[in-house]
């Protein structure tokens, strides 16, 4: 049997009943949420600390309704008015978040690996909601719902993540989830945005949209972040739509059933266009954000439990 979850840092290392266990607990929020009916006594009595030291909105919005929906007490803690901007490092911030008993803490920071090295120091049950280009777990455990309820399972499913790969945490934890549950997974961009390692994480690399859609299941897009470039990696935006861009010639080239996804937030006219992102028959975008409060809901509630078993 898989071991309790302590933590929930990266999605590399579970196991994949782990995983299924998750998605299945959040399965059912899903229902309870669409009815109202979710069980506010789970999580009562526990502090969730939101600790955001990098911009969200989705993310963070979604835990903390997450944690409110199970009744947990929430704190939301905006670096830029915390003392981490008077030079507290992040090992006196654990040290002060440990004498606040916290039970659960949500962190986001730019420097891959500091939810790892939180977790050594504090007593809580941490999660990663996104550090640096490494992992961001939940949003590849809401894209795996989300697809499952689509197309029924993840089981020999063809996944094609496009654009941005070098930089995304997103396309990371999907390339670790979607290989450990059994679907054949792509990336596809410009060679400047594809990690040298994509090969040795076990996908299939492609340079151009036609050959890395045909016959997909899914097309992930992924948002171009300009902001984590030294330098300029890609021609004008322009240029980049006309190439990289999904519209709906580029689509046609995916399964007939293929689903459109994208993390957000969006660059429209980038990386995808509205009428593709808009499209209520093929995009899912929006069912994605749903996906992300009951994932998180389930993430919350079980490592909440292994944290009071322990
Ligand atoms: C992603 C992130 O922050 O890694 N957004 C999100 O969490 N929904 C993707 C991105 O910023 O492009």
């Amino acid at each position: 049997m898989a071991p309790p979850l302590k933590h929930l840092l990266a999605i590399e290392g579970m196991y994949p009943p782990q995983i299924g266990a998750l998605l299945d607990l959040a399965e059912s929020f899903v229902l309870l949420n669409r009815t109202g009916t979710a069980p506010r006594n789970r999580l009562r009595g526990r502090t969730l600390i939101n600790l955001f030291f990098e911009d969200s909105t989705r993310t963070r919005t979604s835990f903390e309704l997450a944690g409110k929906r199970l009744g947990a007490d929430v704190i939301n803690m905006s670096v830029a008015t915390s003392s981490v901007n008077k030079g507290e490092t992040l090992l006196d911030t654990a040290s002060t978040l440990n004498a606040m008993n916290c039970d659960l803490l949500v962190i986001r920071h730019a420097a891959s690996g500091a939810p790892a090295l939180l977790a050594r120091k504090v007593e809580a049950a941490v999660i990663n909601a996104g550090d640096g280009t490494h992992e961001h777990p939940t949003q590849a455990l809401l894209d795996a719902l989300t697809i499952r309820r689509h197309l029924g399972g993840l089981q020999g499913l063809t996944v094609a993540i496009c654009g941005d790969v070098l930089h995304s945490r997103v396309a990371r934890s999907n390339i670790f989830l979607l290989s450990a549950m059994g679907s054949q997974v792509r990336v596809v961009g410009p060679p400047t945005l594809i990690p040298p390692e994509a090969e040795r994480l076990g996908v299939k690399v492609f340079h151009d949209m036609a050959s890395g859609l045909a016959g997909v299941d899914v097309v992930m897009m992924l948002r171009l972040q300009q902001e984590r470039m030294a330098r300029s990696l890609v021609p004008s935006a322009r240029e980049y739509f006309r190439f990289w861009g999904l519209d709906e010639a580029k689509l046609k080239h995916a399964a007939p059933h293929a689903l459109v996804m994208h993390p957000g937030p969006m660059n429209r006219g980038v990386e995808i266009a509205s009428s593709v992102a808009d499209d209520p028959v093929r995009s899912v975008i929006r069912e994605q954000v749903e996906m992300g409060v009951a994932v998180r809901m389930a993430v919350l509630e079980t490592l909440a439990r292994s944290g009071t078993n322990s």
